[in-house]
């Protein structure tokens, strides 16, 4: 069910839960003074407790409430990148965000979206934990339509059109002394080059499975549609399965080509991954190969890892 601005803020200051566009994916939101509200986002996406949410938030004047302490380059990150598709993950006052909203953690992430209804809703608000609105484990949701498609048509959404950027916010944690890349996305690596002077690092996921890594969502399974993906370099000339793949290559005759768009822009690929892997399953495709001949570099690296995700297991 399609709601306006107005709506969305009075549902929400009531304690009620709805679906707001971003510049990334569309967000389940709940006000942070509902934490009966946020736990229920939990229960609706099937989404284990140990997962924080990320706060959303208007604008940064209200931060030092919230923030322990502010680590270095914290707002000259916020000054360059916000709002926009970057999380920031710092340590804060425990009891300014309900111990549910941060799995229990004496940190939390915030940012401020690109998205001008979305902020209208915030300035009116006040903070809102807003995970991506899909049920966990599936593809996330660029569209109001694919909200309606995980949680009914009865939901209220917030219908700002298809993401721009399509791929979650890059998620910065302050660790030992620096910002880590902690979960890839729409803001590649080296795009942090020119404000901290170094390209912060990415944390791999430890071989060791006791530990803990600094973002918790790691740990789950996501973005898997219900068809299985076959993550290949090379397509061979006999296949005739579907492909994910670009409309700029050549792929067998026989092959279906679902199409991320041209194979030298990876923002169109970005735009477009979750709506493609979306629709293998509304096309009941039970295998599809997913060509993953592109560059190591960029936003490729968060194409290849969202892929590999959701071609796991
Ligand atoms: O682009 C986005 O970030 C979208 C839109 C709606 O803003 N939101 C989003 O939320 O992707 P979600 O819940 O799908 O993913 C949040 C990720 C999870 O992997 C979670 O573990 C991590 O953020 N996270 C949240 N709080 C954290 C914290 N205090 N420390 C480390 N990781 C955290
Ligand atoms: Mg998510």
């Amino acid at each position: 069910m399609k709601i306006s601005v107005e709506d969305a803020i009075s549902l929400l200051k009531g304690g009620l839960i709805v679906a707001l566009p971003t510049e990334t994916v569309y967000g389940l939101a709940a006000s942070i003074l509902f934490p009966k509200a946020i736990s229920k986002i939990f229960d609706l996406k099937g989404r284990p407790q140990d997962n924080p949410l990320i706060v959303h938030i208007g604008s940064t004047d209200d931060i030092s409430l919230y923030a322990k302490t502010l680590p270095p380059s914290f707002n000259a990150l916020a000054e360059a990148f916000w709002p926009g598709p970057l999380t920031l993950v710092i340590p804060v006052k425990e009891d300014s965000i309900p111990a549910i909203a941060r799995a229990g953690l004496p940190t939390a992430g915030f940012r401020i979206p690109d998205q001008d209804q979305t902020r209208e809703v915030l300035n009116a608000t006040g903070p809102l934990v807003m995970p991506s609105a899909n049920i966990s484990g599936k593809p996330s949701a660029t569209s109001a339509q694919h909200v309606e498609e995980d949680f009914g048509t009865g939901f209220s959404v917030l219908d700002g059109g298809e993401c721009d950027k399509g791929v979650e916010s890059t998620i910065l944690c302050w660790d030992n002394s620096q910002w880590t890349v902690v979960r890839l996305g729409a803001l590649a690596p080296d795009a942090f080059m020119t404000v901290l002077g170094y390209v912060p690092k990415i944390q791999e996921l430890s071989k060791d499975k006791t530990a803990r890594p600094l973002c918790p969502g790691q740990l789950y399974r996501h973005y898997s549609p219900k068809a299985k993906l076959i993550l290949t370099e090379k397509i061979e000339a006999d296949c005739n399965m579907a492909i994910v793949g670009f409309a700029d290559k050549n792929y067998p005759k026989k092959c279906r080509l679902f199409s991320l768009g041209n194979s030298h822009n990876p923002e169109e690929a970005a735009h477009s991954l979750y709506a493609i892997l979306r629709s293998l399953d509304m096309e009941n495709i039970a295998c599809a190969c997913v060509d993953m001949n592109f560059p190591n570099e960029g936003l490729w690296l968060t194409l290849r890892e969202r892929l590999q995700k959701a071609a796991a297991d």
